[in-house]
């Protein structure tokens, strides 16, 4: 059910939408798998805490229809795709300790302000 589409400057229309901010392969660590389940109108889990240096990778996925993930200040935005339609990857290293907000970027519905959450990295 779930595809995974490697993203190379391609087309964003595929069934699931991978991001990669820094290639997999530059890691010298796996990264630390984290799920994100999208449902109006919450993320779960909505406060995700990491340790600084961490590769974490985050699997975006939704329950029920569009929602979109963006970390407020970082230029990553993406779309969540619907329920059964694959999954939003994003790979990051947490580098910088601190508090980061994400939220939904897309409409979807009465209570799509509320959709937010936190990355806490620590040291
Ligand atoms: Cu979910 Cu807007």
């Amino acid at each position: 059910m779930t595809r995974t589409t490697w993203l190379r400057g391609g087309s964003l229309a595929c069934a699931a939408l991978l991001v990669v901010l820094v290639s997999p392969s530059s890691f010298s660590q796996d990264p630390t798998v984290i799920r994100v389940t999208a449902e109006r109108f919450t993320f779960t889990p909505s406060h995700i805490k990491v340790k600084r240096g961490t590769i974490v990778e985050l699997r975006l996925r939704s329950e029920d229809t569009n929602h979109g993930f963006r970390i407020v200040g970082s230029g990553f935005n993406a779309i969540i795709p619907k329920r059964g339609r694959g999954e939003a990857t994003l790979i990051f290293r947490a580098d910088t300790p601190g508090r980061y907000t994400f939220e939904c970027s897309k409409m979807c519905g009465a209570g799509h302000t509320f959709m937010r959450g936190t990355i806490t990295v620590g040291e």
